[in-house]
């Protein structure tokens, strides 16, 4: 019989084409979600996609009832992916409860309703700004956790920590802790992708927005920084890439015995790109001009990242493949869909 996953946050960005991964890799999947960021017709979407419509829960995972009633009507749920949170830094500085409630309290609902359901793993959502600004790089696990910066970051501290102290306590359950670094794109067939509210605030989804005329031109946070061409350099990594790391960690949580209780993975190319190498990719991918001019470097930035994945290359036997210039192509036939609509 097929493993039943849960995923929350299923119909958000990362979530659906994480989604579509499981469906074509036999899970049954039922998501809980509440759309607060995102939208019922991401389903139909994942549907053209798989030939397969996911089990849907409207809800909200902080609230305790709600979530006991979803695992009652979904019995057997083997594992569960963790994906639901607020995820805009600028927006959690300014409403930091928001922020530590939602995050937070949606974590630990879904702990403590594991056991009782026999549910045996999680795999939980990080984030590479654990890091902060790194002293080295690429960075690997094993670089020291710096103060968060925002109140979002640390609720991705306080999360990894909460889970590891819950299975240090003896809790019947195993967890995998995912860092990414920069997701992009959007899957290859324009059905699914990024849907940010009102005026992005991440790179590429502005930067698409700028190439189909929505905004009137991308503004380069900065040009004066310690990299070669001046502008911040990060790991960009395709979401279809991601979203396939998280069938491999789900699996190894539940098929493998011989595991550590946590682990740990960074999730990146293992390549730096600047903003400016960045525009240059999507122009070349696309034939399409970006709109830009060079800015005031945006406050609490930092100058470069990117990751070392040797360890999910070697453990996970996890690598990310999809070349950048096909990544933006991907990114500006979703734009256009969306543009389209
Ligand atoms: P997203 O906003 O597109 O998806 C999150 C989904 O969770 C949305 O559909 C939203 O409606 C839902 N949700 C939020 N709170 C909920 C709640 N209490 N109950 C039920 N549903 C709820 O975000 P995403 O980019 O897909 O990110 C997914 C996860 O990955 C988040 O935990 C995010 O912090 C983490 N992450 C994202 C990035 C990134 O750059 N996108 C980077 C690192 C980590
Ligand atoms: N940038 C611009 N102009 C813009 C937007 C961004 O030049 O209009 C630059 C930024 O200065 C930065 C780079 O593009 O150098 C990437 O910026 P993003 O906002 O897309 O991404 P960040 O690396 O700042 O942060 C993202 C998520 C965080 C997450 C972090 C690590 O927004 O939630 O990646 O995963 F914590």
């Amino acid at each position: 019989m097929a493993q039943k996953i849960l995923v929350t946050g299923g119909t958000g960005y990362i979530g659906s084409h994480t989604v579509v991964e499981l469906q074509n890799a036999g899970y049954e999947v039922v998501i809980i979600d509440n759309l607060s960021n995102s939208n019922i017709g991401v389903l139909d979407g994942i549907e053209a996609i798989t030939g397969k419509r996911p089990v849907f829960f409207e809800g909200d995972c902080t609230d305790m009832n709600t979530l006991r009633k979803c695992f009652e009507e979904n019995p057997g749920i083997n594992g569960i992916i963790n994906f639901a949170a607020s995820k805009a830094v600028g927006e959690s500085v300014q409403k930091p409860l928001l922020y530590y409630r939602n995050n937070l309290n949606t974590l630990m609902n879904l702990l403590q309703l594991m056991p009782e359901f026999g549910t045996k793993g999680i795999v939980f959502s990080s984030s590479c700004t654990v890091y902060g600004e790194p002293d080295v790089n690429p960075i690997d696990e094993t670089a020291p956790i710096k103060p968060a910066t925002s109140p979002y970051g640390n609720t991705k501290q306080i999360s990894e920590e909460i889970i590891k102290d819950y299975i240090k306590s003896g809790a019947p359950i195993k967890s995998i802790l995912l860092r990414y670094f920069n997701p992009i794109g959007a899957h290859p067939t324009a059905k699914i992708g990024e849907l940010p509210l009102g005026v992005p605030q991440n790179l590429v989804p502005y930067l698409t927005q700028a190439a189909a005329g929505i905004r009137k031109e991308l503004t380069v946070f900065g040009n004066d920084y310690n990299t070669p061409d001046g502008s911040c350099i990060r790991d960009y990594i395709d979401v279809v890439d991601l979203a396939k790391a998280h069938v491999i960690a789900i699996k190894r949580i539940l098929d493998k015995e011989d595991t550590d209780p946590v682990e740990i993975f960074n999730l990146g190319t293992g390549r730096g790109l600047s903003v400016l190498e960045l525009i240059a990719s999507f122009e070349r991918a696309t034939g399409v001009k970006v709109p830009h001019k060079i800015g005031d470097r945006r406050a609490g930035d930092i100058e470069k990242i990117w990751a070392d994945p040797k360890k999910a290359n070697e453990v996970l036997g996890w690598t990310a493949v999809v070349p950048i210039d096909e990544t933006m192509k991907n990114a500006w036939a979703w734009q256009c869909h969306v543009t389209e609509k």
